[in-house]
């Protein structure tokens, strides 16, 4: 059936600015990491897809080797840009990466100026449009010149195949200083990708306030660790999960490991009256740092409950003490 946006999506969910740039996301954002690769059913990420963008997100994260196979989320994204949102495109704002294992030889993978351009023409055809919004180095790479790497985001852009860059994986250090080359060379960073849940804190240590400070907006993934912090294991593995898929990267023992945890936050989440996942989005976004949440669904159950965040996002000094204290157990 032919699709149509809901009019009424800009009225769902809130939008903020990224860093000190023109360009604002909405609190909450939906990755193509999983659910919408050549494994997958087509119908069903068309189905979320739809109802990400009928519920006001408009921002949409790929990278090249999404799958799989490597490749196929951005086909199959391509395929339903062509079918659906084209009417939409300059309502989108579509992400892609490069920096993991994409093709083999010494230019399928890391930082260099070779490997990054040509993965960006792959994924524009793979897509089939003809600019990405957010272009991103996907993981620092030890052995290449950062200068080079930032070159590379900065042609980019002048060839007008990315109106933004970002870099993600990215410490505070590593941070202040691809910020640094990139403003020297005219192309502000926008952006930084990184993992961050409750299960995941790396990023409160220093990266939170350099980015503060340098201007670049926060965009955390993983933010339900990858469904443990849902109700989706509270009573085992189901088949469908992440954790039971071959290609799923959840592990078996890290769902054992932190069962326990999962118990006494769901309990918590309940006493909230809002499901563990909305808990676990909503406590991010009490970070004025933070631009966006980075959620992936495998179903538009799941992406609905996720949305649910937005309509309780307090919390007062004793539930924040009682996550620390179930965290820290
Ligand atoms: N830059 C990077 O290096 C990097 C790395 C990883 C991810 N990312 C980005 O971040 C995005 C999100 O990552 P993620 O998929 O790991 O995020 P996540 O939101 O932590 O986990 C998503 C998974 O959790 C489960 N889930 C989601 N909502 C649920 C709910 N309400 N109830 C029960 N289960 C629920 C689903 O798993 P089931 O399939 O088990 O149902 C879903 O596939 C990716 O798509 C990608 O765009 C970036």
């Amino acid at each position: 059936m032919e699709y149509r946006a809901n009019t009424q999506r800009y009225e769902q969910i809130e939008y903020k600015r990224c860093g000190r740039s023109g360009i604002k996301l909405p609190l909450i954002s939906l990755g193509l990491w999983h659910n919408f690769g050549g494994v997958d059913t087509f119908e069903n990420g068309r189905k979320i897809l739809r109802h990400a963008f009928d519920n006001g997100i408009t921002h949409f994260d790929l990278a090249n080797n999404y799958g799989p196979p490597p490749g196929s989320a951005e086909e199959n994204f391509g395929k339903i840009m062509a079918g659906d949102f084209k009417p939409y495109r300059d309502e989108m704002i579509i992400s892609t990466k490069a920096g993991y294992w994409m093709w083999n030889g010494p230019y399928g993978e890391w930082g260099s100026k070779k490997y990054l351009v040509a993965s960006l023409d792959q994924s524009l055809k793979r897509m089939g449009v003809d600019y990405v919004d957010i272009f991103y180095h996907h993981r620092p790479d030890p052995n290449t010149p950062l200068e080079e790497t930032m070159a590379a985001l900065d042609l980019i852009v002048r060839q007008g195949k990315a109106l933004y860059v970002g870099i993600s994986n990215y410490s505070a250090d590593e941070t202040e200083e691809a910020v640094k080359i990139l403003n020297n060379l005219g192309t502000p960073c926008l952006i930084n990708q990184v993992k961050y849940s409750m299960f995941e804190r790396w990023v409160e240590n220093q990266l939170l306030s350099t980015a503060d400070e340098l201007g670049v907006g926060i965009i955390a993934f993983s933010p339900l660790a990858q469904g443990l912090l849902t109700d989706k294991y509270l009573n085992g593995i189901p088949a469908n999960s992440r954790a039971a898929k071959s290609w799923g990267f959840l592990q078996e023992n890290e769902v054992e490991t932190a069962i326990d945890k999962v118990k006494a936050l769901n309990e918590m989440a309940e006493v909230r009256g809002q499901s563990l996942a909305q808990m676990a989005i909503a406590w991010l976004l009490r970070h004025k740092q933070l631009t966006s949440v980075l959620v992936g669904a495998s179903s538009v159950e799941q992406l609905n409950d996720n949305l649910g965040a937005l309509d309780y996002l307090l919390f007062s000094e004793e539930e924040l003490t009682e996550i620390e204290a179930i965290l820290n157990k």
